[in-house]
């Protein structure tokens, strides 16, 4: 039987503008392992259980069943639009003059919504690989980021901003060379920036960036992607759920190591948006963050857990004469042509 979490011990951020976002999300991307009905299910039992903000893009093929969740839930009176935090991401392939409307209108008919709350550009290439390709897939057409190109799509971004479309636009996968080269031309900053946040990958560099200029850090992979698709694994990948100092504060704590990592973000200020599609795993994941805060000296011992070690390094998005997938991250300090 699922039992609703109090909504006020949940916790959240406040946003440029002054409305809050909810401090945990419900993430969608079934990793080309979990069927679009499965996470559309999870997305209506985790809003009846106190989930009030999910992490959508259309690239993971299931916007359209979660709208029809969507609905069924505002129609039932569990909760009303305004109550939810519902994100939404451009795809590479969108980023032609005009693509970026185009996409968020297939996104908001498919979610059956008038608005999102938060649109992303989801990554700072045009580059696209098909869904489920493997990891030497490369597409011919792919090139360097160009600061020119991704202004086109930004200013698209902030032209469905101002025709309240988007009640925020935002920005994914980015890096703090990018960053500099693309903030001062904004006319309208992005509030949020999705980036892959786990013990073991815990870029405090951009992190502390994105804080220090007001915006909102999203974290995904936050336990550590566990099931993440077969081309985003690499021999050498650590697993945070193993890591000692996760399992030593989850003894600690007798709890599953996930939530030890889920707890540990929520407290470091990152809104994490673990996925599961399985109510045994998204109810504990929410109920985590409003229990037992772990100690100072807990929150110290995982942050020297960090090994820098990106799950998610993007090889298929690589471009003729880039040397590896180190060069989409910008390593040295400068952007990678
Ligand atoms: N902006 C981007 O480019 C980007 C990239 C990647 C992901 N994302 C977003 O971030 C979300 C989260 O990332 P992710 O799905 O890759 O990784 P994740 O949330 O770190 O890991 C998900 C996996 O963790 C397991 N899990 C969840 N809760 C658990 C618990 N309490 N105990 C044990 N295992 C648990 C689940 O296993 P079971 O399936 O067995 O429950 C699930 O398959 C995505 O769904 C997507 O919305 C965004």
């Amino acid at each position: 039987m699922t039992i609703e979490i109090d909504q006020t011990t949940i916790p959240s951020l406040p946003l440029a503008g002054g409305a809050r976002i909810p401090g945990i999300g419900l993430g969608t991307f079934g990793s080309d392992r979990y069927s679009a009905a499965e996470v559309s299910a999870a997305v209506g039992g985790a809003i009846r259980l106190g989930y009030r903000l999910i992490d959508c893009a259309s690239v993971y093929g299931n916007e359209d069943l979660i709208g029809r969740v969507l609905d069924e839930t505002f129609k039932a009176g569990v909760v009303k639009r305004e109550e939810l935090f519902i994100n939404s991401k451009v795809w590479n392939d969108m980023h032609g003059r005009g693509d970026v409307l185009l996409s968020l209108a297939k996104t908001l008919r498919d979610l059956r919504l008038d608005y999102v709350d938060a649109y992303f550009v989801h990554w700072p290439f045009t580059n696209y690989h098909a869904p489920g390709c493997d990891g030497d897939a490369r597409n011919p057409d792919s090139t360097s980021f160009s600061v020119d190109r991704f202004m086109g799509v930004w200013r698209e971004m902030e032209k469905i901003y101002r025709l309240g479309l988007a009640k925020y636009i935002c920005m994914s996968n980015m890096t703090i060379p990018k960053l500099e080269a693309v903030l001062p031309l904004c006319a309208v900053k992005p509030a949020l920036i999705e980036m892959e946040l786990h013990p073991s990958f815990q870029q405090p560099e951009l992190f502390n960036y994105c804080v220090k200029r007001g915006i909102q850090p999203i974290g995904y992979c936050p336990i550590g992607s566990p099931n993440r698709p077969d081309r985003d694994k690499a021999p050498g990948d650590v697993v945070d759920t193993e890591l000692p100092e996760v399992v030593a504060v989850a003894k600690a704590h007798n709890i599953h190591p996930a939530l030890v990592c889920l707890k540990w973000q929520v407290q470091r200020g990152c809104i994490p948006i673990p996925f599961s599609v399985h109510e045994k795993n998204y109810a504990a994941n929410l109920h985590s963050v409003t229990e037992y805060p772990l100690g100072p000296a807990e929150m110290a011992s995982i942050t020297m857990a960090d090994k820098n070690c990106r799950l998610v390094k993007g090889q298929v998005f690589l471009w003729e004469g880039a040397k590896g997938w180190e060069d989409l991250w910008d390593i040295d300090g400068n952007i990678v042509q």
